[in-house]
């Protein structure tokens, strides 16, 4: 797998893998153990939450299980595309209410969208393809899945091993490189509000 900082270039230094994690879309269809799966999990795991309650949750398939075939089925077709080469695919869950005080969290999507960069980050360390999805059905996950009312469906994750562009769509092909970044000074500002919209 290309290490994304072979293109791209930090304005400011940071640690390299910042730069080298991306998204590919060609993995080779092996599986992966759930053992090693647990790894990207308890990397989600060690993610900062307001007053820790890791409000995150995962559900997962792996290929050849039972589950498979619901996961994959859940997912669009410009997804299915590619994901069919996936070892596993991982639905990010969040808990919409406050452990404590039983009212709606303000904080559930950021501190589960923390638990998720945890675990991509992880799992491009062990040398995964993980690749985040919007590209599935809400809904029906929520009815397939049994995801009960208070806990909102944010994301999927395609994770598998990695595999040459060729095994890819000539229009997925054109797409498969590590992308850019906006400029840093179009969204950080000190003091009050003076970004572009
Ligand atoms: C929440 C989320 C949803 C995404 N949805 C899709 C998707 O449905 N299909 C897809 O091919 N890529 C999807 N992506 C991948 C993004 O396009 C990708 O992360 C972004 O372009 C930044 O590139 P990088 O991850 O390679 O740094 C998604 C990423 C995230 C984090």
């Amino acid at each position: 797998m290309l290490n994304g900082s072979s293109i791209r270039k930090s304005a400011h230094p940071i640690d390299r893998q910042f730069l080298d994690r991306w998204s590919p879309r060609a993995m080779s269809g092996e599986p992966v153990s759930g053992e090693e799966l647990l790894s990207l999990f308890e990397a989600a795991r060690w993610a900062p939450s307001s007053g820790n309650q890791q409000p995150w949750r995962m559900l997962f398939a792996r290929r050849e299980t039972p589950q498979w075939d619901t996961f994959f089925g859940l997912l669009a077709a410009g997804n299915q595309a590619w994901c069919a080469r996936a070892a596993a695919l991982v639905v990010f869950v969040s808990h919409t209410l406050n452990s404590y005080t039983g009212r709606t969290s303000v904080t559930h999507s950021y501190d589960t969208g923390a638990a998720w960069g945890y675990f991509a980050l992880q799992g491009y360390l062990k040398g995964y393809v993980v690749h985040g999805m919007e590209g599935f059905d809400y809904e029906r996950t929520r009815q397939v899945l049994a995801i009960p009312e208070a806990f909102r469906i944010e994301a999927m994750a395609a994770v598998g091993r990695p595999a040459p562009v060729e095994v890819l769509s000539a229009q997925l092909q054109a797409r498969e490189a590590p992308n850019d970044r906006r400029a840093l000074e179009q969204t950080v500002c000190e003091g009050a509000w003076v970004l572009p919209g």
